[in-house]
Protein backbone atom coordinates (compact mmCIF):
# COMPACT_ATOMS: atom_id res chain seq x y z
CA UNK A 1 0.00 0.00 0.00
CA UNK A 2 2.53 2.52 1.20
CA UNK A 3 3.73 2.13 -2.74
CA UNK A 4 0.80 3.67 -4.37
CA UNK A 5 2.09 7.20 -5.40
CA UNK A 6 0.82 7.49 -8.78
CA UNK A 7 -3.26 6.93 -9.18
CA UNK A 8 -4.69 6.80 -12.88
CA UNK A 9 -8.53 7.97 -12.71
CA UNK A 10 -10.53 7.23 -15.99
CA UNK A 11 -13.27 9.70 -16.61
CA UNK A 12 -13.03 13.62 -15.88
CA UNK A 13 -16.99 14.19 -15.32
CA UNK A 14 -18.43 14.91 -12.31
CA UNK A 15 -17.42 12.20 -10.28
CA UNK A 16 -13.71 11.74 -11.94
CA UNK A 17 -13.21 15.36 -11.88
CA UNK A 18 -13.94 15.15 -8.02
CA UNK A 19 -11.98 11.54 -7.43
CA UNK A 20 -8.70 13.66 -9.49
CA UNK A 21 -9.17 16.27 -7.11
CA UNK A 22 -9.19 13.96 -3.95
CA UNK A 23 -6.22 12.17 -4.65
CA UNK A 24 -4.46 15.09 -5.56
CA UNK A 25 -5.29 16.79 -2.20
CA UNK A 26 -4.16 13.75 -0.49
CA UNK A 27 -0.79 13.87 -1.99
CA UNK A 28 -0.90 11.62 -5.07
CA UNK A 29 0.12 12.30 -8.13
CA UNK A 30 -2.82 11.80 -10.89
CA UNK A 31 -3.04 10.82 -14.66
CA UNK A 32 -6.68 11.63 -15.59
CA UNK A 33 -7.68 10.31 -18.55
CA UNK A 34 -10.69 11.37 -20.87
CA UNK A 35 -11.71 10.46 -24.61
CA UNK A 36 -11.60 13.79 -25.93
CA UNK A 37 -9.31 17.17 -25.48
CA UNK A 38 -12.62 19.29 -24.50
CA UNK A 39 -14.13 16.90 -21.81
CA UNK A 40 -10.80 16.35 -20.06
CA UNK A 41 -10.41 20.53 -19.99
CA UNK A 42 -13.97 20.90 -18.57
CA UNK A 43 -12.97 18.24 -16.01
CA UNK A 44 -9.41 20.16 -14.62
CA UNK A 45 -11.59 23.69 -15.12
CA UNK A 46 -13.78 21.97 -12.84
CA UNK A 47 -10.94 20.45 -10.37
CA UNK A 48 -9.11 23.90 -10.49
CA UNK A 49 -12.56 26.11 -9.27
CA UNK A 50 -13.03 23.45 -6.37
CA UNK A 51 -9.87 23.57 -5.01
CA UNK A 52 -9.72 27.76 -5.43
CA UNK A 53 -13.37 27.59 -3.71
CA UNK A 54 -11.95 25.30 -0.73
CA UNK A 55 -9.47 27.64 -0.23
CA UNK A 56 -11.34 29.96 -0.19
CA UNK A 57 -13.14 28.98 2.48
CA UNK A 58 -9.73 28.35 4.34
CA UNK A 59 -10.16 24.20 4.06
CA UNK A 60 -6.73 24.39 2.76
CA UNK A 61 -4.35 26.65 1.57
CA UNK A 62 -4.15 28.39 -1.52
CA UNK A 63 -0.23 27.23 -1.72
CA UNK A 64 -1.74 23.69 -1.01
CA UNK A 65 -4.55 24.16 -3.75
CA UNK A 66 -1.74 25.13 -6.23
CA UNK A 67 0.23 22.11 -5.46
CA UNK A 68 -3.03 20.22 -5.18
CA UNK A 69 -3.72 21.18 -9.19
CA UNK A 70 -0.04 20.53 -10.29
CA UNK A 71 -0.03 17.31 -9.03
CA UNK A 72 -2.80 16.22 -11.83
CA UNK A 73 -1.62 15.75 -15.39
CA UNK A 74 -4.40 15.69 -18.33
CA UNK A 75 -4.01 12.31 -20.60
CA UNK A 76 -6.08 11.25 -23.58
CA UNK A 77 -3.39 8.34 -24.10
CA UNK A 78 -4.82 5.17 -21.92
CA UNK A 79 -1.19 3.50 -22.65
CA UNK A 80 0.13 6.45 -20.48
CA UNK A 81 -1.32 4.83 -17.56
CA UNK A 82 1.36 1.88 -17.34
CA UNK A 83 3.20 4.73 -15.21
CA UNK A 84 0.07 4.43 -12.54
CA UNK A 85 0.10 2.27 -9.32
CA UNK A 86 -3.58 2.46 -9.02
CA UNK A 87 -6.14 2.59 -11.09
CA UNK A 88 -9.74 3.85 -10.62
CA UNK A 89 -12.26 4.07 -13.45
CA UNK A 90 -15.20 6.76 -13.34
CA UNK A 91 -16.33 6.64 -17.38
CA UNK A 92 -19.82 6.72 -18.69
CA UNK A 93 -22.22 4.10 -16.63
CA UNK A 94 -22.44 1.22 -19.74
CA UNK A 95 -21.32 -2.16 -18.98
CA UNK A 96 -20.30 -2.19 -22.95
CA UNK A 97 -17.75 0.87 -22.07
CA UNK A 98 -16.47 -0.45 -19.03
CA UNK A 99 -15.77 -3.99 -19.79
CA UNK A 100 -13.60 -2.85 -22.81
CA UNK A 101 -12.21 -0.24 -20.75
CA UNK A 102 -11.17 -3.24 -18.23
CA UNK A 103 -9.54 -5.68 -20.65
CA UNK A 104 -7.88 -2.61 -21.88
CA UNK A 105 -6.13 -1.70 -18.49
CA UNK A 106 -5.40 -5.49 -17.33
CA UNK A 107 -3.27 -5.28 -20.64
CA UNK A 108 -1.42 -2.13 -20.06
CA UNK A 109 -1.20 -2.48 -16.18
CA UNK A 110 1.47 -4.26 -14.24
CA UNK A 111 0.76 -7.39 -12.54
CA UNK A 112 0.42 -5.81 -9.17
CA UNK A 113 -1.78 -2.78 -10.09
CA UNK A 114 -5.73 -3.06 -7.95
CA UNK A 115 -8.22 -1.75 -10.75
CA UNK A 116 -11.37 0.02 -9.25
CA UNK A 117 -14.00 1.09 -10.71
CA UNK A 118 -16.75 4.24 -9.04
CA UNK A 119 -19.52 1.69 -10.89
CA UNK A 120 -23.07 2.92 -9.21
CA UNK A 121 -24.55 -0.42 -9.95
CA UNK A 122 -22.38 -2.46 -12.77
CA UNK A 123 -21.44 -5.84 -11.09
CA UNK A 124 -18.17 -5.80 -10.03
CA UNK A 125 -17.86 -9.54 -10.59
CA UNK A 126 -18.79 -9.07 -13.84
CA UNK A 127 -16.02 -6.44 -14.80
CA UNK A 128 -13.18 -8.55 -12.80
CA UNK A 129 -14.17 -11.35 -15.02
CA UNK A 130 -12.93 -9.30 -18.23
CA UNK A 131 -9.72 -9.38 -16.56
CA UNK A 132 -6.72 -11.50 -15.68
CA UNK A 133 -6.16 -10.21 -12.03
CA UNK A 134 -10.07 -10.48 -11.00
CA UNK A 135 -8.85 -11.00 -7.32
CA UNK A 136 -7.48 -7.59 -7.69
CA UNK A 137 -10.45 -5.63 -9.02
CA UNK A 138 -12.71 -3.55 -6.43
CA UNK A 139 -15.58 -1.23 -6.48
CA UNK A 140 -14.44 2.16 -4.63
CA UNK A 141 -17.97 3.81 -5.20
CA UNK A 142 -17.07 7.13 -4.35
CA UNK A 143 -20.28 10.01 -3.61
CA UNK A 144 -21.12 13.26 -5.30
CA UNK A 145 -19.60 16.00 -4.31
CA UNK A 146 -16.83 14.02 -4.06
CA UNK A 147 -14.34 16.40 -2.26
CA UNK A 148 -16.87 16.42 0.19
CA UNK A 149 -18.62 13.37 1.16
CA UNK A 150 -17.28 11.45 3.51
CA UNK A 151 -18.53 7.69 2.22
CA UNK A 152 -16.79 5.14 0.39
CA UNK A 153 -18.69 1.86 -0.73
CA UNK A 154 -16.02 -0.76 -0.92
CA UNK A 155 -17.91 -3.59 -2.98
CA UNK A 156 -16.24 -6.94 -2.80
CA UNK A 157 -16.37 -8.50 -6.47
CA UNK A 158 -16.90 -12.50 -5.87
CA UNK A 159 -13.37 -12.64 -7.02
CA UNK A 160 -11.80 -9.92 -4.82
CA UNK A 161 -9.07 -11.19 -2.44
CA UNK A 162 -8.55 -9.42 1.00
CA UNK A 163 -5.28 -7.88 0.54
CA UNK A 164 -7.40 -6.12 -2.18
CA UNK A 165 -9.82 -4.66 -0.04
CA UNK A 166 -7.67 -3.76 2.97
CA UNK A 167 -5.21 -1.95 0.57
CA UNK A 168 -8.85 -0.12 -0.95
CA UNK A 169 -9.80 0.37 2.33
CA UNK A 170 -6.54 1.72 3.78
CA UNK A 171 -6.51 3.81 0.38
CA UNK A 172 -10.09 5.56 1.28
CA UNK A 173 -8.75 6.34 5.00
CA UNK A 174 -5.78 8.47 3.23
CA UNK A 175 -8.33 10.32 1.59
CA UNK A 176 -9.77 11.33 4.58
CA UNK A 177 -12.92 8.98 3.58
CA UNK A 178 -14.98 6.00 5.82
CA UNK A 179 -15.12 3.05 3.46
CA UNK A 180 -18.26 0.65 3.97
CA UNK A 181 -18.04 -2.88 3.08
CA UNK A 182 -20.78 -4.48 1.44
CA UNK A 183 -20.98 -7.27 -1.21
CA UNK A 184 -21.58 -7.28 -4.90
CA UNK A 185 -25.62 -7.15 -5.93
CA UNK A 186 -26.91 -5.19 -8.33
CA UNK A 187 -26.96 -0.91 -7.23
CA UNK A 188 -24.87 -2.21 -3.97
CA UNK A 189 -26.31 -0.63 -0.97
CA UNK A 190 -26.79 3.12 -1.76
CA UNK A 191 -28.51 2.83 -4.87
CA UNK A 192 -30.48 -0.52 -4.32
CA UNK A 193 -32.54 1.75 -1.83
CA UNK A 194 -32.07 5.24 -2.85
CA UNK A 195 -33.00 5.05 -6.45
CA UNK A 196 -36.50 3.37 -5.86
CA UNK A 197 -37.02 6.45 -4.09
CA UNK A 198 -36.26 8.59 -6.06
CA UNK A 199 -37.89 6.52 -9.31
CA UNK A 200 -40.66 6.51 -6.77
CA UNK A 201 -40.62 10.23 -6.62
CA UNK A 202 -41.26 10.94 -10.67
CA UNK A 203 -43.49 8.33 -11.02
CA UNK A 204 -45.81 10.74 -8.09
CA UNK A 205 -45.15 13.55 -10.51
CA UNK A 206 -45.73 12.01 -13.83
CA UNK A 207 -49.28 10.87 -12.26
CA UNK A 208 -49.78 14.51 -11.07
CA UNK A 209 -49.94 13.64 -7.21
CA UNK A 210 -47.70 16.46 -6.59
CA UNK A 211 -44.87 19.53 -8.20
CA UNK A 212 -41.74 18.30 -7.61
CA UNK A 213 -41.38 21.57 -5.78
CA UNK A 214 -44.33 19.72 -3.08
CA UNK A 215 -42.27 16.42 -3.09
CA UNK A 216 -39.02 17.80 -2.47
CA UNK A 217 -40.23 19.70 0.40
CA UNK A 218 -42.21 16.57 1.80
CA UNK A 219 -38.61 15.11 2.27
CA UNK A 220 -36.78 17.89 3.42
CA UNK A 221 -39.19 19.09 6.39
CA UNK A 222 -40.61 15.72 7.19
CA UNK A 223 -37.63 13.22 6.76
CA UNK A 224 -34.86 15.49 7.09
CA UNK A 225 -33.41 14.82 3.94
CA UNK A 226 -31.09 18.06 3.06
CA UNK A 227 -31.93 17.87 -0.59
CA UNK A 228 -35.60 15.96 -1.82
CA UNK A 229 -35.47 13.45 -4.16
CA UNK A 230 -36.27 15.35 -7.58
CA UNK A 231 -33.24 17.83 -6.78
CA UNK A 232 -30.92 14.73 -6.06
CA UNK A 233 -32.34 12.86 -9.21
CA UNK A 234 -31.60 16.70 -11.12
CA UNK A 235 -28.03 16.97 -9.13
CA UNK A 236 -26.82 13.07 -9.93
CA UNK A 237 -27.86 13.41 -13.86
CA UNK A 238 -30.98 11.91 -14.93
CA UNK A 239 -29.15 9.94 -17.59
CA UNK A 240 -27.20 8.57 -14.62
CA UNK A 241 -30.47 7.70 -12.42
CA UNK A 242 -32.10 5.87 -15.81
CA UNK A 243 -29.08 3.39 -16.77
CA UNK A 244 -28.89 2.30 -12.56
CA UNK A 245 -32.64 1.79 -12.86
CA UNK A 246 -32.21 -0.12 -15.76
CA UNK A 247 -29.43 -2.38 -13.88
CA UNK A 248 -31.69 -2.98 -10.77
CA UNK A 249 -34.72 -3.73 -13.40
CA UNK A 250 -32.46 -6.32 -15.70
CA UNK A 251 -30.02 -7.56 -12.49
CA UNK A 252 -32.86 -8.11 -10.00
CA UNK A 253 -35.46 -8.79 -12.87
CA UNK A 254 -38.27 -7.28 -10.28
CA UNK A 255 -41.28 -5.08 -12.24
CA UNK A 256 -40.70 -2.82 -8.61
CA UNK A 257 -37.49 -1.66 -10.28
CA UNK A 258 -39.22 -0.66 -13.89
CA UNK A 259 -38.01 2.92 -14.06
CA UNK A 260 -39.86 5.81 -14.44
CA UNK A 261 -41.16 6.51 -18.22
CA UNK A 262 -41.04 10.28 -17.56
CA UNK A 263 -37.41 9.63 -16.54
CA UNK A 264 -36.96 7.73 -19.92
CA UNK A 265 -38.88 10.83 -22.02
CA UNK A 266 -36.79 13.46 -20.39
CA UNK A 267 -33.31 11.35 -21.06
CA UNK A 268 -34.81 10.86 -24.28
CA UNK A 269 -35.15 14.78 -24.55
CA UNK A 270 -31.95 15.69 -23.55
CA UNK A 271 -32.87 16.82 -19.27
CA UNK A 272 -30.62 15.55 -17.75
CA UNK A 273 -31.02 17.31 -14.65
CA UNK A 274 -28.74 20.29 -13.47
CA UNK A 275 -25.39 19.29 -16.06
CA UNK A 276 -27.83 20.11 -18.96
CA UNK A 277 -29.61 23.25 -17.89
CA UNK A 278 -32.70 21.38 -17.00
CA UNK A 279 -34.24 19.00 -15.18
CA UNK A 280 -37.02 18.82 -12.55
CA UNK A 281 -36.16 22.02 -11.96
CA UNK A 282 -34.22 24.81 -14.53
CA UNK A 283 -30.78 26.23 -14.03
CA UNK A 284 -29.16 29.27 -15.08
N1 LIG B 1 -23.11 11.30 -10.85
C1 LIG B 1 -23.12 10.75 -9.64
O1 LIG B 1 -23.70 11.33 -8.70
C2 LIG B 1 -22.40 9.46 -9.39
C3 LIG B 1 -22.19 9.06 -8.07
C4 LIG B 1 -21.45 7.89 -7.83
C5 LIG B 1 -20.97 7.14 -8.88
N2 LIG B 1 -21.22 7.54 -10.16
C6 LIG B 1 -20.65 6.72 -11.25
O2 LIG B 1 -19.45 7.34 -11.69
C7 LIG B 1 -19.25 7.06 -13.09
C8 LIG B 1 -19.13 8.36 -13.84
O3 LIG B 1 -20.32 9.10 -13.65
P1 LIG B 1 -20.38 10.68 -13.89
O4 LIG B 1 -21.61 11.15 -13.21
O5 LIG B 1 -19.06 11.28 -13.59
O6 LIG B 1 -20.64 10.70 -15.48
P2 LIG B 1 -20.30 11.87 -16.52
O7 LIG B 1 -21.17 11.63 -17.68
O8 LIG B 1 -20.32 13.20 -15.84
O9 LIG B 1 -18.76 11.58 -16.90
C9 LIG B 1 -18.35 10.41 -17.53
C10 LIG B 1 -17.09 10.75 -18.32
O10 LIG B 1 -16.47 9.54 -18.76
C11 LIG B 1 -15.86 9.83 -19.99
N3 LIG B 1 -15.54 8.57 -20.69
C12 LIG B 1 -16.35 7.77 -21.42
N4 LIG B 1 -15.65 6.73 -21.90
C13 LIG B 1 -14.36 6.87 -21.46
C14 LIG B 1 -13.16 6.14 -21.63
N5 LIG B 1 -13.14 5.02 -22.38
N6 LIG B 1 -12.03 6.60 -21.04
C15 LIG B 1 -12.05 7.72 -20.29
N7 LIG B 1 -13.16 8.47 -20.10
C16 LIG B 1 -14.30 8.05 -20.67
C17 LIG B 1 -16.88 10.70 -20.72
O11 LIG B 1 -16.27 11.43 -21.77
C18 LIG B 1 -17.37 11.59 -19.58
O12 LIG B 1 -16.64 12.80 -19.49
C19 LIG B 1 -20.44 6.20 -13.51
O13 LIG B 1 -20.08 4.85 -13.41
C20 LIG B 1 -21.51 6.56 -12.49
O14 LIG B 1 -22.46 5.54 -12.32
C21 LIG B 1 -21.91 8.69 -10.45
Amino acid sequence: MGDIKTVGVLGAGTMGNGIAHVFARGGFDVRLCEVEQRFLDRGLEAIKKNLEREAAKGKLTTDEAVASLGRIQGTLNRASLAACDFVIEAATEKFEIKSKLFAELDSILPKHVILASNTSSISITRLAAQTKRPEQVIGMHFFNPVPVMKLVEVIRGMQTSQATYDAVKELSEKLDKTPVEVNDAPGFVSNRVLMPLLNEAMFAVMEGVATPESIDEVFQLGMAHPMGPLTLADFIGLDVCLDIMRVLHDGLGDPKYRPCPLLVRMVDAGWLGRKSGRGFYQYA
